[in-house]
């Protein structure tokens, strides 16, 4: 048997942050389903998967947009950007595990440095968040990466993993051992989102190797890792070169559907 070339696949994710209402997110799916029909590509190969996180009032209609396209069901998922680790309560503005299930919502993203450096979320309740929603069964997409100064103080490889040790003791002490069939990390350098500035494939390879390098000392090898920040249609497949980046979590670049497209093309040629 030939050797993987990607062994883990390649997920595209597209965070959308506070974009897209359910009237463009129908555009936007029903746009690159007929895109993905005319081309040769309407059957993505095995191993290439995608998903769009869209804000919450949005989830209810990209799901029902894939529903109505075949060419998207079975390999473009939907997600949410957050959920809050306790299932229900008095927490204004939050979503839970349970509410989003109830919708058909089985993808979160978690720890997302906008969510910690804008709204107050820690080491702590990222790691509660992510534990809580692996044991009720969500797949997470679960953030790090270091600020400008960390990374001009030396100090990338010990943010980024101490991130993962941190939200890995939280795992243990709330007795949720994390699942690694359901677990994505992404690796997303602060100073690189939104910024134009992306980690070149050298820098993101450096980085993935040591989040690879700890998630096989906990037995969690068979985790991808994403890479985010700037990631671009021009850039994409210089960064899937590097053999331990499984795909992207992109923000901007995911928000037109032409652009959206030409990066599950990459990332279809990379496997
Ligand atoms: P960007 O955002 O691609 O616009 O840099 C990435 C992210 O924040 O996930």
């Amino acid at each position: 048997m030939p050797k993987l070339v990607k062994p883990r696949g390649v997920l595209v994710a597209g965070n959308w942050k506070m974009n897209h209402g359910p009237k463009a997110a129908h555009a936007f799916l029903s746009e690159l389903a007929q895109a993905l029909a005319s081309t040769h590509s309407a059957k993505p190969p095995a191993g290439l998967r995608a998903a769009v996180l869209t804000p919450a009032v949005t989830l209810s209609a990209a799901l029902q947009a894939v529903q109505e396209h075949p060419t998207l069901q079975g390999w473009l998922q939907v997600g949410a950007q957050n959920a809050h680790h306790e299932p229900s309560g008095a927490y204004t503005g939050e979503l839970s595990g349970p509410l989003l299930r109830e919708i058909g919502i089985g993808l979160a993203l978690v720890g997302h440095s906008e969510r910690r450096q804008l709204f107050g979320e820690t080491d702590e309740t990222a790691g509660q968040r992510l534990s809580s929603l692996l044991h009720q069964g969500f797949q997470v997409i679960f953030c790090v990466g270091e600020t400008l100064g960390q990374r001009q103080a030396k100090a990338t490889a010990k943010t980024v993993l101490g991130q993962l040790e941190w939200a890995h003791r939280v795992a243990a002490a709330r007795r949720e051992p994390w699942d690694a069939s359901r677990l994505i990390i992404a690796y997303e350098p602060v100073w690189a989102i939104g910024t134009g500035l992306t980690a070149t494939p050298g820098q993101a390879q450096e980085v993935h190797a040591l989040i690879r390098g700890w998630l096989e000392g906990k037995g969690l090898g068979q985790t991808p890792v994403l890479y985010g920040g700037s990631v671009t249609p021009e850039n994409f497949a210089g960064l899937l070169e590097c053999p331990d980046v499984d795909g992207g979590l992109v923000g901007g670049a995911s928000l037109k559907s032409a652009s959206f497209l030409k990066l599950i093309e990459t990332g279809a040629q990379a496997i």
